[in-house]
C-alpha cells in the first residue's frame, strides 16, 4: 500500500510546496510511482507540475464537493481528477474553488476524515503519495492531512517568527494521533533556506535539535536561485540543474526519508 506523506507549516512562504515537489520527484526518480495532491487553494504544486494547457476544470475541489453530497458517502471520484506528468508522476490538481468548498463544509462531522476517505482507493495504485497543505491549520484540508497520512514532515526556515507556530504545530499533529488512530506520525523536521552565514540560522538549528532532537532532518536545504526558477519551467530541481548544490541537497533529503520511512 503506497505511503501517504503530508508537508505541512501553518505559515505560508516556509517551502512547504518546494520541499513537497523536489521530494516527490526525487522518490519518483528512484522508481517508485508517484502521486501528487494539491491541497492548497493557492494551487503552487498544480501550475508546478503543468502548464495551464494541461490544468484539468474537474480537480480535488470537486472531488471533495461530490464526496460531500452524497450522503452515503461511497462517491469517490479522486480518480477522475488524476493527471499523468511524466515518468511515473501523476497529480491530482487545486483551483481557488477549493478554499469555497472547505468553508462551506468546514463543520460536517465527516470533514477531518474526508482526505482519507477520498484517498482510499488510489493508496494501491501508488508507492508514495505526496500532499502538499495550505499555511493553515483548517479542518478539511491541513488536519485531513495529517489524519490520512502515515507521515508529516513540517518545513521551516530558520528564523525567529517562523518558528514561533512550531511547538502547536507539533502538538496539533500529536493531538490528531491520538485522537484519529492511524493518523501519521511525525518523519521530520526541515531546515529550508538554511544559511550557514548566518547567527540566527544556527542559532535556530540550536533550538530545534534541542525540541525536536533525531527528528530534525541531518539535510539542510540552502537557498539557491534555481529552487525558484524551476517551478516555472514545470521541471523537478533534478531536472532543472541536475549538478546544482541545491539538487545534491535534495537527493541527501530523499535519501533521509527513505531511510525513515523503512524504519
Ligand atoms: N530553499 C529555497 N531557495 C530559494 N527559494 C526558495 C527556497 N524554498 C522556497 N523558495 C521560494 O520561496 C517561495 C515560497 O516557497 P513555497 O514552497 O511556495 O512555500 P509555501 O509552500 O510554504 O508557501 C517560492 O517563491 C519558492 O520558489
Ligand atoms: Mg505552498
Amino acid at each position: 500500500m503506497g505511503k501517504v506523506i503530508s508537508f505541512v507549516n501553518n505559515k505560508g512562504g516556509v517551502g512547504k510546496t518546494t520541499v513537497a515537489f523536489n521530494v516527490g520527484a526525487g522518490l519518483a526518480d528512484e522508481g517508485n510511482k508517484l502521486l501528487y495532491i494539491d491541497l492548497d487553494p493557492q494551487a503552487s504544486l498544480t501550475v508546478w507540475a503543468l502548464p495551464t494547457s494541461a490544468i484539468p476544470t474537474y480537480n480535488v475541489a470537486d472531488v471533495f464537493q461530490d464526496f460531500f453530497s452524497d450522503e452515503s458517502g461511497e462517491t469517490n471520484n479522486l480518480n477522475k481528477s488524476i493527471v499523468y506528468m511524466s515518468d511515473n508522476r501523476s497529480i491530482a490538481t487545486s483551483s481557488s474553488k477549493l478554499e469555497t468548498i472547505q468553508n462551506i463544509f468546514a463543520i460536517r462531522h465527516t470533514t477531518p476524515i474526508a482526505v482519507k476517505e477520498i484517498i482510499k482507493d488510489v493508496r494501491n495504485n501508488f508507492d508514495y503519495i505526496i500532499l502538499d497543505c495550505p499555511p493553515s491549520m483548517t479542518p478539511l484540508l491541513t488536519h485531513g492531512a495529517i489524519i490520512a497520512s502515515d507521515y508529516t514532515v513540517i518545513v521551516t526556515r530558520p528564523a525567529y517568527l517562523d518558528m514561533k507556530g512550531i511547538v502547536s504545530l507539533y502538538q496539533a499533529i500529536r493531538y490528531d494521533e491520538k485522537f484519529y488512530p492511524g493518523a501519521s506520525k511525525l518523519l521530520g523536521v526541515l531546515l529550508n533556506q538554511f544559511d550557514s552565514r548566518k547567527n540566527e540560522a544556527k542559532e535556530a538549528e540550536t533550538q530545534l535539535r534541542s525540541f525536536f532532537k533525531e527528528k530534525v532532518f541531518n539535510t539542510l536545504i540552502g537557498q539557491y536561485a534555481v529552487l525558484s526558477e524551476a517551478p516555472s519551467h514545470h521541471l523537478s530541481v533534478f531536472d532543472y540543474d541536475k549538478k546544482s548544490k541545491a539538487s545534491k541537497q535534495f537527493k541527501s533529503l530523499v535519501e533521509e526519508v527513505l531511510e525513515r520511512v523503512k524504519e
